[in-house]
């Protein structure tokens, strides 16, 4: 029996307790991998050893895998990290994790997933994807916003969130991508001094903060692993994600410190938790981690794209406040080689569709990247790149193909230039943006005030179409059918 076998492994020891498993995610690694990524209350990374049980039969899970842990100082959980490997691709799994202690293994619920499309398997693909979804209910998005907050920033009584929408509509879909800006657990200061959620007396408010972080991001992945646990749950880096730069000062009467209540608190900082909590195919792929990554799937291409660290040169993103020492983000311009060789390997007769997908957007009205439009465009548009997906600004916003800061005449009927869409408004604390007034030339439909996700279909080696959904009703706000022959040659 393989947990007697693990047990023997680590000796004796005092720590017995049987932890159940929860906060399930899972990540495509590729057509014939799934990485498995999952959380146990408390610190168990030592001496326990978490499996995933697994098989094509619910009643018979006839295989095991074993993975690595790992957790940081301030965390309530410890996150565990199993890949599943030599799969068949397109083909359903049923898997139940645990968390191995000397032979004693409390088992999850079933779950069940299903397997990649192979690249070069052109049936219909269809896959949704989102940005800046922040925890929803009492601790982030819900009706109840404080007076301080504007009407379109908070649900209708009754409205249905964007995390309930994919909760419900996650079997539709291939795989479920979030372009950066995960959980807003960085408002726990704004959300403590506002009022939204109650001070703690006698508590300093850097360590209500703190702890409030930290509760976001577990009610958060709480809630994502309702979809996440069945459907790979695929993950870009957004500044949330790091540490804010600018933010309100608060004094703090029971220490009397000054804080910046939007800040993130120390040891939660430099992408803390994201490291920690998603796996990411970067190592398949010959990325980085969760920083940059690719996957081959069906008739897609998708790449992945980090514009939090390095952009070009070693220089970071805007207002990026990351600690230098830590080098784990990359050196200078190693996103920027791998995109270059992703881009130069792709065989379009397998993956005829390339799309990649960048937290903060370089074309559009309000752009948020200076220096991306410098790095990436020149090579984008080289490689004959489909379609460009971005977040950051919390509305919808569709723009023409572009290329060099120029419209592509052919607009989607077989444009040379990539397609750029610019979507941000799956919902978090601080609700959505407003647009300013001058419109750029380039953008050709604007949806505000509307909490939204965005719905990829490819029908075939030449049309793909895109759609913004509104989350409270899965209407479609927003639709259009890229064209392209994909006939160019690319060297
Ligand atoms: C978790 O516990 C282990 C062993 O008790 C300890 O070595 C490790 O530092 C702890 N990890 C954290 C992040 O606190
Ligand atoms: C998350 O889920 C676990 C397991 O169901 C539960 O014990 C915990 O209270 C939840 N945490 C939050 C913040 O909702
Ligand atoms: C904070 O400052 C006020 C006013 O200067 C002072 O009365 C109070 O004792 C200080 N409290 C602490 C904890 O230092
Ligand atoms: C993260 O970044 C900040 C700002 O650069 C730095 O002060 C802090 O020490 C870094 N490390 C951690 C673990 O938060
Ligand atoms: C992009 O446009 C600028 C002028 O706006 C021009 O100087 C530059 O050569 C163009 N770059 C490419 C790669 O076409
Ligand atoms: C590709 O899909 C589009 C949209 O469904 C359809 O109009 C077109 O006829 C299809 N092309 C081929 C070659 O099947
Ligand atoms: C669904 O929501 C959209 C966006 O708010 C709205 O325009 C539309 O009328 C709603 N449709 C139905 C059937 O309620
Ligand atoms: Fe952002």
């Amino acid at each position: 029996m393989i947990t007697s076998a693990l047990g023997a492994a680590f000796g004796l020891s005092t720590f017995t307790a049987a932890t159940l498993t929860y906060q399930h995610r899972l990540a495509i690694s590729s057509d014939t991998g799934i990485n498995v990524a999952f959380n146990t209350l408390g610190n168990t990374t030592a001496e326990a050893t978490p499996v995933v049980y697994y098989g094509r039969s619910r009643d018979d899970l006839d295989m095991y895998a074993i993975g690595t842990s790992s957790s940081y100082a301030t965390a309530r959980s410890t996150t565990h990290k199993v890949p599943l490997r030599d799969l068949e691709s397109d083909t359903q799994y049923h898997y139940q994790t645990c968390l191995d202690v000397y032979g004693s293994c409390l088992r999850s619920p079933t779950y069940s997933f299903k397997t990649a499309v192979s690249a070069g398997d052109h049936a219909e693909y269809k896959f949704a994807a989102l940005g800046d979804m922040g925890v929803m209910g009492s601790l982030g998005l819900s009706s109840k916003a404080p007076e301080s907050v504007e009407d379109f920033s908070k649900l209708d009584e009754g409205e249905r969130s964007t995390m309930k929408a994919l909760i419900d509509n996650q079997r539709k879909y291939q795989f479920i991508l979030q372009n950066g800006d995960f959980a807003y657990a960085d408002d726990a200061g704004k959300e403590i001094t506002s009022g939204f959620i109650d001070r703690i007396p006698d508590e300093p408010l850097l360590q209500q903060m703190s702890e409030t972080y930290e509760l976001i991001l577990e009610a958060f992945f709480n809630q994502t692993s309702e979809f996440a646990r069945s459907v790979p749950y695929m993950a870009g880096v957004g500044n949330h994600e790091q540490l804010l730069t600018r933010g309100n000062m608060y004094t703090d009467e029971l220490t009397n410190h000054t804080i910046m209540v939007d800040d993130i608190p120390t040891g939660q900082r430099n992408f803390t938790f994201y490291k920690d909590k998603f796996y990411m195919p970067g190592d398949e792929s010959g990325g980085l981690g969760n920083f940059w990554w690719s996957v081959d799937v069906g008739p897609l291409k998708l790449i992945q794209l980090n514009t939090e660290s390095d952009i070009k040169d070693g220089v970071p993103s805007p207002g990026a406040r990351r600690d230098p020492a830590l080098e784990d983000y990359g050196e200078p311009n190693e996103q920027l080689e791998w995109l270059e060789n992703e881009l130069r390997s792709v065989n379009r007769g397998i993956t005829p569709w390339v799309m990649i997908s960048a937290h903060r957007p370089w074309y559009g009205t309000w752009r948020g990247c200076p220096g991306c439009l410098e790095a990436f465009d020149e090579l984008i548009v080289k490689y004959g790149v489909d379609v460009v997906y971005n977040s950051h600004i919390h509305l919808y916003e569709r723009l023409a193909p572009l290329a060099n800061g120029t419209v592509d005449d052919n607009e989607l009927n077989n444009p040379r230039a990539p397609w750029y869409i610019v979507s941000g408004a799956a919902g978090h604390y601080d609700g959505l943006d407003d647009m300013p007034d001058n419109i750029a030339v380039e953008s050709r439909r604007l949806i505000q005030g509307e909490f939204g996700y965005d719905e990829f279909t490819i029908h075939n080696r030449t049309h793909l179409t895109h759609a913004f959904v509104a989350s409270k009703n899965d209407s479609v706000l927003d639709i259009s059918t890229l064209y392209k022959t994909h006939e160019y040659k690319h060297d």
